[in-house]
């Protein structure tokens, strides 16, 4: 494990989990985060954080040469859908514009493996479930739209210079660390698992079925939830491949390949907590596909990485645990 890793948004949700992932296998870890989302005590004491924008180049370049930076993991970014379609140019800022200078910054100071945190929301409504990674990318927001331009510059650059990159396309991620020392912490959640603990431990009052007449088992939105740190693990193995095969670029789905809908999601709490969610049932949400479900066949195949906490009701335990943490401390 020769020099470190630079981790962007390492003080967020998923950053932060992939920062205890890297550091459990032994690597060195550098986190740029502005803190705008994210939070100082969700990174590792381990860690070195430098609290600054990705798109400050004197300041990343500073800490790529000052760290011996190896690879970059690139999580820094903005990730609220609906946000994402009333206000298009900050998504194109702080995700497209930022990494184009990040990323500059990398083949600047000789940094040549970057992995990327890319999303399903590339695909936008897609025709064939489970969704194949060579599906048409025809993503329906910008913040879609913001990924898919990142994963662009990635190929061309990897072309162009001596330079590989993984970008790994999330679906939806939940849970949190199974030993309890990181979680999802930000406020406003719009994310259904979030919601539901956050419902489950008194926080809200009731939680919104948006959408009982979808064409699915039960009518309700079905969707390939992931373990966060399942998730983290994927990104180390991706790592790795990366060095040792520095001729090739990837992506890859992250997904278990199965999906649950969002009352077998609610089922999984009330058994959890041994409660009864109050449940509304309400229309359809804006722009939701009906089904999303990686096809994992090619992640399966590329990583050595196999799903750990492939169970429904242990990402919701975690989830839980976390939430009630997350209500003990008075900073939080
Ligand atoms: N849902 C509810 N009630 C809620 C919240 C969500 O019924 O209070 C439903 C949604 O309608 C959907 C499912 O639960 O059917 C999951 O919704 P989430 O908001 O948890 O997640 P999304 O599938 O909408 O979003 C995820 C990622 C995005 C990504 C998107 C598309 O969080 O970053 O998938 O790939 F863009």
């Amino acid at each position: 494990r020769e020099g470190s890793i630079l981790v962007t948004g390492g003080a967020g949700y998923i950053g932060s989990h992939a920062v205890l992932a890297l550091l459990d296998s032994g690597w060195r870890v550098v986190v740029v985060d502005n803190l705008v989302t994210g939070f100082d005590w969700a990174v590792d004491s381990r860690a070195t954080l430098v609290r600054g924008a990705i798109e400050d180049d004197e300041l990343v370049r500073a800490t790529m040469r000052e760290h011996d930076v190896r690879a970059v993991m690139h999580f820094a970014g903005s990730v609220v859908v609906p946000e994402s379609v009333t206000d298009p140019l900050k998504y194109y800022r702080n995700n497209t514009a930022a990494s184009r200078s990040l990323i500059e910054s990398a083949v600047a100071c000789g940094v040549k493996h970057f992995i990327f945190s890319s999303t399903a929301a590339t695909y936008g409504t897609p025709e064939v479930v489970p969704v194949h990674e060579d599906a048409p990318k025809a993503p329906i927001n910008p913040y879609g739209t913001s990924k898919l331009m990142t994963e662009m510059m990635l190929r061309d650059v990897a072309a162009a210079h001596d330079f590989n990159y993984c970008a790994l396309r999330y679906f939806n991620v939940a849970g949190a660390d199974p030993q309890g020392r990181s979680g999802q912490s930000t406020a406003g959640a719009t994310h259904l698992i979030k919601i539901a603990v956050e419902a489950a431990t008194g926080k809200r009052g009731n939680v919104s079925v948006f959408g009982t007449d979808y064409d699915t088992r039960d009518g309700t939105g079905v969707r390939d939830y992931i373990h966060v740190s399942d998730l983290a693990a994927a990104h180390v193995d991706a790592l790795d491949l990366l060095i040792v095969k520095p001729e090739a670029s990837h992506t890859m789905n992250c997904g278990y390949g199965r999906g649950y809908s969002v009352l077998e999601v609610l089922d999984a709490v009330d058994r959890v907590t041994n409660m009864k969610l109050d449940r509304r049932m309400e229309g359809r949400r804006a722009g939701d596909p009906a089904e999303l479900v990686a096809d994992n066949s090619r992640i399966l195949a590329t990583l050595p990485w196999r799903p750990e906490r492939d169970d429904l009701d242990q990402i919701v335990t975690d989830a839980l645990a976390w939430e009630r943490r997350l209500s003990e401390r008075t900073d939080r």
